[in-house]
């Protein structure tokens, strides 16, 4: 039996889009799916698929369902099975639990550690004198208790000891506090005390809900000025969010994220009724961060301080995103201003006037630099183009990207191709500088993104920064030219590559030539008049055979008949092959010719198509909604191509 808890996990995980495209030829219609109900079997788009809700919807024949349910019915799977497959598809592991036995989570205890410390907190918060300070603070802060509560605020007493002694006598022993990371055992210290003292206590919470830890917040001065839970197996700094459990739906129903420095923006925009927001617990945004967002949403909004460390933090996270396919957009604050104290001041609705004025994260780093004058002068230009080459290099989303060399193109007059051969070169600055790329989940606790910043910056020291990748890595994935791999994906992830591309026939000098396109060749050299009817339909590229495809170039090259202009050029095994060819009697070439172009044309398609579906599938190497679009709509276009062309 597979816990209700993992099968709420898988679903709510699944790319729904993703496993019914395999099934269905999908296209995008608003912000849903359409497509040919499988299961009526019909040819309208009837069949809807909601990636929001996770659910599929036949309005003529009224099936429905999710992702498990989905592939249960179409591929004949019982539910574990179902569950399973869904599962593998976003890498989620299932175990099974014998019925009966409690979900045998082993971090089980400690989440239940930290909620029976939660609720201490808070009780401490509201009914001890010694939290009056807190509480005092919490309503300079303007948080009443209903909104304190709704975020399980709470106050840790000064005296080390009595977090223990109250939790002992739950029965919670030393050993899972101190694993808990709510004790620690100090040098010359007899007994394990409690890790915060003193502190007004945020717990924080993984997507799921559960307590994985604490931000704990110095009253009045003192360092540092938050505390977090020690990195432990449940409290991993770079891959929670806090607010993320109760945001997650809100990010869902508004197709969109807010993401804010500091606990306190989080909860003032909450509050405040924007449920969507969430903040990283004090470091830079790191690649787990943004792929827990971009499962959400592809529209992400920045909301950090309007301060140099907050643009650099800014940049970082913009980064991170892009990697991600998803779009960031920056809204910047009036001098000064946190989204706490904004939102305090101006509301909800101040907000959204800022986020409507929201600045895509590229144009945001153009502007910084030309603000500072990096587009003004010749020598500056070139160094500023190379500090915006890694947002290029970074973005996933091809069609985002070509916007971004466009943009490029236009602020700094280079030309448009000269950028894209650029883009293509290996990034010189990703070799040899992992120094200055922050190690995720660094030993210094707080605010890595804050470090001090590259020595060789720009003198007024513009903040870019590099993706937190590996530079290695990074260069491996997709700038790796000339290995095959490496550049078909490039060429692929391109959209204006894509029709040429997809469109080459792999030449396989081994290969023996195929009837259609040996006849093919034939035919026009026997009969020059074909060689304009062929070659309206179909060019050298489509051949796998290279000697054909040589002996068709030439063929489309030389404007008359005759075979002495056609061997210039051609090898002498080549020569013999086209004397063969014109020797052999070929009746009819006329009719044939038809037949022969239609079944390469049948063959161009399948093979695309398989390519396409290879592409939809590759588990290595997901693709943005915009690039799977492009690709299903191909594949119509493709079926569409098929069909007219088997009645012809
Ligand atoms: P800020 O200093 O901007 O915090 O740091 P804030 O939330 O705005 O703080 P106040 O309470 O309004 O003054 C932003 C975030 O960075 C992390 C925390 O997550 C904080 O919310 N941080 C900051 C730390 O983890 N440790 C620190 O010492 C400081
Ligand atoms: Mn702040």
């Amino acid at each position: 039996m597979i816990s209700a808890e993992t099968i709420d996990r898988v679903r709510e995980s699944a790319d729904i889009v993703e496993i019914i495209g395999e099934h269905v030829k999908l296209r995008r219609a608003g912000a849903d799916f359409r497509g040919p109900c499988p299961f009526h079997g019909g040819k309208n788009p009837n069949f809807s698929v909601s990636p929001r809700r996770g659910q599929y919807h036949c309005f003529k024949c009224g099936v429905s369902g999710d992702a498990i349910s989905f592939v249960r019915e179409r591929l004949g799977l019982d539910f574990a099975e179902a569950v399973r497959y869904v599962a593998a598809r976003s890498g989620i592991e299932v175990k099974e639990e014998r019925r009966g036995e409690q979900a045998a989570d082993p971090r089980e205890p400690l989440w239940e550690a930290n909620a029976a410390a939660a609720s201490y907190f808070r009780d401490v918060l509201w009914t001890e004198d010694e939290a009056k300070p807190a509480r005092d603070y919490l309503a300079s802060r303007d948080i009443d208790k209903p909104a304190a509560d709704r975020f399980e605020l709470g106050y840790a007493p000064r005296d080390g000891a009595r977090l223990r002694t109250h939790l002992n006598a739950m029965g919670y022993d030393d050993a899972r506090l101190l694993a808990a990371g709510l004790l620690v055992q100090r040098e010359g210290q007899d007994e394990p005390r409690s890790r915060f003292w003193g502190r007004l206590m945020i717990p924080i919470h993984d997507a799921s809900g559960r307590h994985v830890g604490f931000g704990g917040r110095v009253l009045g001065d003192g360092e540092p000025k938050y505390l977090n839970s020690a990195e432990s197996e449940i409290f991993i700094k770079g891959r929670l969010l806090y607010g993320m459990s109760s945001a997650r739906h809100a990010v869902r129903k508004a197709d969109r994220a807010l993401v804010v420095e500091g606990y306190f923006d989080a909860i003032r925009l909450v509050l405040a009724g924007v449920e969507e927001t969430i903040a990283p617990l004090g470091t830079a945004l790191t690649e787990q961060q943004a792929a827990l967002l971009a499962k959400l949403t592809k529209n992400v909004f920045l909301l950090y301080d309007s301060d140099e460390a907050g643009l650099k933090a800014t940049f970082r996270a913009g980064l991170q995103l892009l990697e991600q396919g998803v779009s960031a957009r920056v809204a910047s604050l009036p001098e000064g201003e946190d989204p706490d104290t904004f939102v305090r001041a101006h509301g909800a609705k101040g907000l959204e006037a800022q986020l409507a004025h929201a600045i895509d994260i590229f144009d945001r780093q153009i502007l910084e630099l030309q603000r500072r004058g990096w587009f003004d002068e010749l020598h500056k230009k070139r160094r500023a183009i190379d500090r915006l080459l890694p947002t290029l290099r970074a973005t996933a989303d091809a069609v985002t990207r070509d916007i971004y060399i466009a943009r490029l193109a236009e602020v700094s007059g280079v030309d448009r191709d000269v950028l894209v051969r650029e883009l293509a070169a290996p990034d010189p600055r990703a070799r040899g500088r992992g120094a200055s790329v922050a190690a995720p989940g660094a030993a210094r606790n707080e605010r890595v993104d804050r470090a001090p910043m590259r020595e060789d910056g720009p003198p007024d020291g513009v903040v870019f920064v590099e993706p937190r990748r590996p530079p290695e890595a990074f260069d491996r994935e997709r700038f790796r030219g000339r290995d095959r791999g490496g550049e078909r994906r490039r060429g692929f992830r391109r959209t204006d590559d894509w029709a040429s591309s997809h469109a080459v026939a792999r030449v396989s000098p081994s290969a023996r030539v195929t009837a259609a396109e040996k006849g093919l060749v034939q035919a026009m050299l026997q009969d020059h008049g074909q060689v304009e009817i062929v070659v309206e339909r179909w060019g050298p590229e489509h051949f796998h055979h290279p000697v054909y495809r040589r002996i068709f170039e030439r063929l489309l090259l030389t404007a008359d008949a005759s075979l002495e202009a056609l061997a210039d050029g051609l090898t002498s095994s080549e020569i013999d092959i086209v004397n063969q060819l014109v020797a052999e009697p070929l009746p009819n070439p006329g009719t044939q010719v038809r037949a022969w172009l239609r079944r390469l044309q049948l063959r161009a398609i399948d093979e695309e198509r398989d390519r396409v579906n290879a592409m939809l599938m590759d588990p290595e190497h997901p693709l943005s909604d915009a690039e799977k679009d492009a690709l299903v709509a191909r594949k119509q276009q493709l079926n569409a191509d098929r069909a007219a062309l088997m009645q012809s």
